[in-house]
């Protein structure tokens, strides 16, 4: 599998992997606590499902279903903030809940809602500047 690029990369399928492997952290997570009787991370629990999981599952399958999105250096933009902080911001609840230290969930919270303004404005650039379509 090649990695991400924009211009026909595998967006999609990062997007798919890194999904995947939250689904199993997030769950694994999940697991551990039902065993433990224990629910203080169920926040940590929460986001690496919804951010980690389901956000970037939908993202791959939206870049699948609109390959017109790769075409943009906002895709690589969108998938250099959105795939590492769909893991750090989880983390820095963990680190808020623990240890009272919030800065990473705060910065994290950011990056990501960066990474959702660039796959916003890709979605409009699309949708204003479309490819003709070949015969
Ligand atoms: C093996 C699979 C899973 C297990 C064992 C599991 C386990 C749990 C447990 C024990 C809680 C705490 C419930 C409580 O506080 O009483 C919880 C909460 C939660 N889980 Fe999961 N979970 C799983 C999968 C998922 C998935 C796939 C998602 C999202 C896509 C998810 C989203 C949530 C959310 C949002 C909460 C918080 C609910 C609330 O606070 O009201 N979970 N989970």
């Amino acid at each position: 599998m090649r990695a991400p690029s924009n211009g026909g990369g595998r967006i999609d399928a990062w997007f798919l992997v890194l999904a995947a492997t939250c689904l199993i952290g997030g769950t694994g997570l999940g697991i551990g606590m039902g065993i433990a009787h224990d629910f203080e991370l169920v926040p940590v629990h929460a986001h690496v499902n919804l951010l980690g999981w389901a956000s970037l599952a939908l993202f791959g399958l939206v870049y699948r279903v609109y390959p017109d999105l790769v075409r943009s250096r906002l895709a690589l933009v969108h998938f250099g903030l959105a795939a590492p902080t769909a893991v750090l911001f989880p983390l820095g609840i963990y680190l808020a809940i623990t240890q009272e230290q919030p800065a990473l969930a705060i910065a994290a919270s950011l990056l990501w809602f960066g990474g959702a303004l660039a796959f916003l404005v890709n979605l409009l650039r699309m949708l204003a500047f479309p490819v003709p379509a070949t015969a």
